[in-house]
């Protein structure tokens, strides 16, 4: 089978020292092998060390899969911050019932988008920490929130804010004493990719596509003090599956967050 983990880094075209030390650095984090591209391409590099993903270092970090190029860009949070600066209000802090100071698990962190709308939410005095199964996608992501720049300072100091552990979710919540955490959220990938946003995406490569167990949800309600948060398509029969009754999110969306109250 395929190991879709299976990575080599490298660095762009224009390499600068900087890029080598990123690249180097990454290469010792994953375990993976690091190679100087030089005018080598990306698909001779993939056929030379037998991998799907290629990592390259450049002004940022980019893993090339085979179905397009992952990189972290805080534009799909900027949106939702801009609206929540302007006073108005987020589905997803709703479900969670955010307020400053909380402690979030969010236990899907993917592109990080969901991380960062917590990480405003639960303000400075708040924490999110953001698993994730996959260690590309952790590192990628992880790297980006630590670096990346240019948005409003609010948003940057909610990106550095997130704290990053590459874990499986049910693992991690195993080791938790009851009621760690404030809130807990899983946002798989869905079951039914029918949705938009859930349509050929780099991140459907490398993400792990398991369903979210009995046991995940059980162990998420024994460390939430207030609340268990699913994301899922609104038709979705993983809420019924799992337990959620009540529900948060736009009427005429196609996503859902599905609410569990432990208050
Ligand atoms: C749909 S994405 C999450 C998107 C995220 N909410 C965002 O805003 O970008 C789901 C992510 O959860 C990760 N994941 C799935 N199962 C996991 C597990 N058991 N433990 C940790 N991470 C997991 C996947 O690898 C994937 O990156």
């Amino acid at each position: 089978m395929e190991n879709k983990n299976a990575i080599v880094v490298t660095v762009g075209h224009k390499a600068k020292p900087e890029h080598f030390v990123l690249a180097r650095e990454m290469a010792e984090k994953l375990g993976a092998p690091f190679s100087e591209r030089g005018n080598t391409s990306l698909e001779a590099i993939r056929e030379r060390f037998g991998v799907s993903c290629v990592m390259v270092a450049k002004e940022k970090l980019v893993v090339d899969t085979p179905d397009g190029e992952l990189y972290f860009h805080p534009g799909m949070a900027h949106l939702r911050l801009k609206n929540l600066r302007r006073g108005e209000s987020d589905h997803l802090l709703n479900a969670l019932a955010l307020a400053e100071g909380m402690h979030v698990l969010d236990c899907t962190l993917g592109m990080g988008a969901d991380a960062i709308v917590e990480s405003f939410g639960a303000g400075e005095t708040g924490k999110v920490i953001a698993l994730e199964k996959n260690p590309v996608v952790a590192a990628l992501i992880a790297h980006g929130l630590e670096t990346s720049d240019g948005e409003h300072p609010t948003t940057v100091a909610a990106m550095r804010r997130v704290r990053v552990v590459c874990t499986d979710y049910l693992d991690y919540l195993r080791e938790q004493p009851d009621n760690s955490f404030d809130a807990v959220y899983f946002d798989p990938m869905f079951r039914h990719p029918f949705t938009e946003s859930a349509g050929i995406h780099p991140l459907r490569f490398l993400a792990d596509p398991r369903p979210v167990s009995s046991e995940a949800i059980q162990e998420a309600r024994r460390v939430a003090r207030h609340r268990v948060v699913l994301k899922e398509s609104s038709k979705s029969e993983e809420f019924a599956r799992l337990g959620f009754t009540e529900f948060e999110g736009g009427k005429y969306s196609n996503v859902r967050y599905g609410v569990m109250r432990m208050e």
